[in-house]
């Protein structure tokens, strides 16, 4: 089964990474979480149980001290980000924050996340889960960013009429490469909102992935 990374980003829904985690691990897949700081604040890395023998907590949720472990590097060391990277058949990126969402469509990379991010394979499967208030969400710059990230990781320039979020992820499912936009649902948002931005479901997630990893032929 194929190795997938979960990124996990500074959005409330990060409390539901426990569960996220070992849904993936339920469905067959080597998971490692990489969770930037702001995601810490919604999840205790240290409860995250490794799945394999030997696998220790810190083999599969990695933070940005394991990018800079605050000694001098030396040539030779690993690069935690390229590490990732290579290990990993497809990303997952859920939550994916406003901030973070950002930082991808203009190739900003201040993180391991958005490292593993930069430097990845565009080969391969990428998800994209946001989670985010109404407003930050019908924001016109979401949907200026997705389009950016989508025509990046593609290769191909979205169409006019994928004028929604809702429209680009329908553009994106219909098959131009290895990305799914998984859109956010409607509901009563944890600032007591009502409206569209939480995290889709996790089996629709889920769901997603599969059915890039089965086109891609490392299901
Ligand atoms: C309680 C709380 C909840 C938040 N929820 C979200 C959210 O759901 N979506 C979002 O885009 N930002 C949310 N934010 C803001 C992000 O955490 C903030 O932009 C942060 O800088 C993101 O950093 P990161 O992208 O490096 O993880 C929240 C902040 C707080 C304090």
């Amino acid at each position: 089964m194929a190795n997938v990374l979960l990124g996990v980003t500074g959005s409330v829904a990060a409390i539901y990474t426990r569960e996220l985690f070992g849904d993936l691990n339920e469905a067959g897949y080597s998971v490692k979480i990489v969770a930037t700081r702001a995601a810490l604040y919604f999840f205790d890395p240290t409860v995250i149980a490794p799945r394999s023998a030997g696998e220790r907590n810190r083999d599969v949720v990695i933070v940005d001290d394991d990018e800079w472990p605050g000694e001098r590097y030396r040539r030779g060391d690993a690069v935690c980000h390229v590490e990732l990277r290579r290990w990993a058949d497809a990303l997952v990126l859920a939550p994916l924050d406003a901030h973070t969402l950002a930082k991808l469509a203009l190739g900003l990379c201040d993180n391991c996340l958005t490292c593993a991010y930069r430097a990845w394979d565009r080969s391969r499967p990428v998800v994209l889960a946001p989670a985010m208030n109404t407003l930050m969400w019908t924001h016109p710059a979401t949907l200026r960013h997705l389009l950016q990230v989508a025509e990046d990781l593609t290769g191909r320039r979205p169409p006019a009429d994928a004028a929604t979020p809702e429209a680009l992820a329908r553009w994106l499912q219909e098959g131009p490469g290895r990305v799914r936009l998984v859109a956010p649902v409607e509901k009563e948002l944890a600032c007591h909102d009502v409206g569209v931005g939480a995290m889709a479901p996790r089996p629709n997630i889920l769901a997603a992935l599969g059915d890039l990893l089965s086109t891609a032929g490392t299901s």
